[in-house]
Parts: structure tokens; sequence; C-alpha cells
């Protein structure tokens, strides 16, 4: 491997181990069990997540892109120059690759959960931008964020795409976008991108693709914990579904379990019943309304919206109120 570039800083706050199994087992022993998405992103998870943006049913990685290309110098314009630019939950680094295009910010600093997608994406920006420097950041956003002591006071920005704050329920997205705005101080600004309510048809398509690419990305999680957590899953005994759910503008994504299963993980024994799901992912969609209410109630106003021409993804700038 090549020694890391000059400009390059990488700050190693990922989440022990012992968290992973705390949260596992806590949300396995629910009445109605559940995992959370942020564990999706193991290696193999990030690479089927990076697979799952290139599938010709999934809409929102390449319409949100478009919209970085089409309105790059009017979001650089809110953003501001020279300032220190945030990214939640960065991945594989092709989105900000965009917005560099339009925007020179002194400071770039990814946060990921996934610590050598990470460093490798971040590390690869700051080969590419010798001038830009870079503190990648490994930790769990959705904790609160202590950061405030790696970085001075100046202009700040977040950038949060991919519609991943509709991983939330509303109450955690409210109490996540304080803790953005929080972090922004009074003259920052966000930049987020927000997945728009649509036909549930096309909503089904991209979270059911053809070539079962979602599924694997599903089915990796129970993989993982196999591995990781020494469990036992019968992995292809849980089937892969999502459908949206009207009611709550949601997308669920589940586990279903086809045949009854005991699996026991470090010790600890639990029993599925045929039919019975887990509940690993929820994927909120809103109308441009629907997300301003939300953020005005975590304290954020909204400054400009873009989306593309067939209404499918939008993207904000807020500033705190
Ligand atoms: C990364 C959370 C935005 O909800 O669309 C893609 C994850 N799950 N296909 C989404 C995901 C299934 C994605 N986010």
């Amino acid at each position: 491997m090549e020694a890391a570039p000059p400009n390059f800083h990488f700050h190693d706050l990922q989440p022990a181990p012992e968290d992973f199994h705390t949260d596992v087992i806590a949300g396995l022993s629910r009445q109605t069990k559940r995992l959370s998405p942020k564990f999706f992103y193991d290696e193999l998870g990030s690479q089927l997540f990076d697979a799952i943006t290139r599938l010709p049913e999934y809409y929102p990685t390449r319409t949100e892109i478009g919209l970085l290309h089409r309105y790059g110098e009017d979001m650089a314009r809110m953003l501001g120059n020279d300032g220190l630019l945030f990214e939640l939950g960065s991945g594989s680094g092709t989105k900000i690759r965009v917005l560099l295009e339009a925007i020179q910010p002194q400071t770039y600093a990814p946060i990921d959960i996934s610590r050598e997608t990470l460093r490798m994406s971040a590390g690869a920006i700051a080969q590419d931008h010798p001038t830009l420097e870079v503190h990648a950041i490994c930790t769990d956003y959705s904790k609160p964020l202590e950061l405030s002591g790696f970085f001075d006071v100046q202009q700040r920005a977040v950038f949060f795409p991919g519609s991943s704050i509709g991983n939330f329920d509303p109450t955690q997205a409210r109490d996540l976008l304080r803790r953005i705005a929080k972090l922004l101080g009074p003259d920052g600004r966000l930049l987020i991108g927000v997945d728009l309510k649509k036909a549930p048809a096309l909503l089904h398509s991209a979270y059911n693709d053809n070539q079962g690419v979602t599924a694997k990305f599903n089915q990796n999680l129970l993989t993982r914990i196999n591995r990781e957590l020494d469990a036992d899953f019968d992995v292809a005994a849980f089937r892969h579904e999502a459908f949206y759910n009207e009611k709550l503008g949601r997308v669920e994504m589940h586990l279903f379990a086809t045949a009854p299963q005991h699996v026991r993980i470090d010790g600890c024994c639990f029993e599925f019943q045929a039919g019975e799901s887990i509940h690993t992912e929820n994927s909120y969609k809103f109308s441009i309304e629907e997300f301003q209410t939300l953020a005005a109630q975590a304290g954020l106003a909204s400054l400009r919206v873009w989306q593309d021409d067939d209404a499918l993804f939008s993207v904000h700038c807020l500033r705190p109120i």
C-alpha cells in the first residue's frame, strides 16, 4: 500500500465490537425482532451497497448525482468556499468528488462507520486534491458527535447525501438534525439529500431488484453476525422482502424465516417461527414540505431545494434558525 499523503489524517473512533454484540442481542430479544441498518456496512456490505447504487431500478444515487452535476455551482455558492466541510456517511466518496468540482473547502471531514472503506476512499480523495486537508473520522454518526475538539471554529457545512436521514424514525431524525444544527453553528449550512414520495411500484422495484443484489445486501447482515459474533444463522433460510408501508411513508426491509430455526449467538439462543421476520431497515420517503417541517422542528430553516424533472429525489440547503 502507498504511504498516506501529508494532507490525509485519520481519526479512529470506530464503535467497539461489544456495541455490535449488545445491539444485536437487544434487537433480537424484542417481541418483533429487528437489527439496525447501520450494521449492513462491513466490507462486503459496503461493496454490495455500491452495486445497489448502480442497479437500473435503484434511482436515488444516479438522480442525486445528476442534481450535484446540474446544480453544483448553486450549491457551492450557498455553502461557501474555504471552510470546513463534513460529510456524513461518505461511503465510496463518489458524491463528494462531484461536489468538489464546484466547491473548494479548506478541510474535508468525511465521517463513516466503515473503517477500511473510509480509509481507502478518503485517502484517494486526499491524493487527488493535494491542497485539501482531509480529516477522515471513523465513527457512528447516529450517536452524539464529539468532533469539536478536532477543528477550529470556522465556516462550517455538512453534506448528508443519499437520503440516509430516511433510515431514522421521525423522533431520531429530529434528534440527529438538531445535533447537526449544533455542529454547524449559527452561520453553517446543511446540504442534505432527501428521497421523495412516489408511486409505490417504483419504490418496490428499487428495493426488490431483479438481480437480487438487495437481497444479498440484506442477508449479508446475518453472515456478518455469524462471523463476528460466532452465531449460526442458516442464512439461506431467510428470505429478503421490501415493501412500501403507505401509512408510515417508509420502505421496510425484512428477512423472513422460511422455516422454524434455532439460532445460537455467543451462548444465547433465539427461536424463529416459520414466517417470522427480522426488520432490518426503514427508508422514510418525504414530500418537500414534510421534510421542511421535520427540519424546522429541529431548528433548521430551508434556504433552497433542488429536484430532478421527474420529482424522484430532492437536495435541500438549510441553515440553523
Ligand atoms: C443508504 C439508507 C439511503 O435506504 O435507500 C438501499 C440503503 N437499502 N437499498 C436506502 C438501501 C436498500 C439506502 N440508504
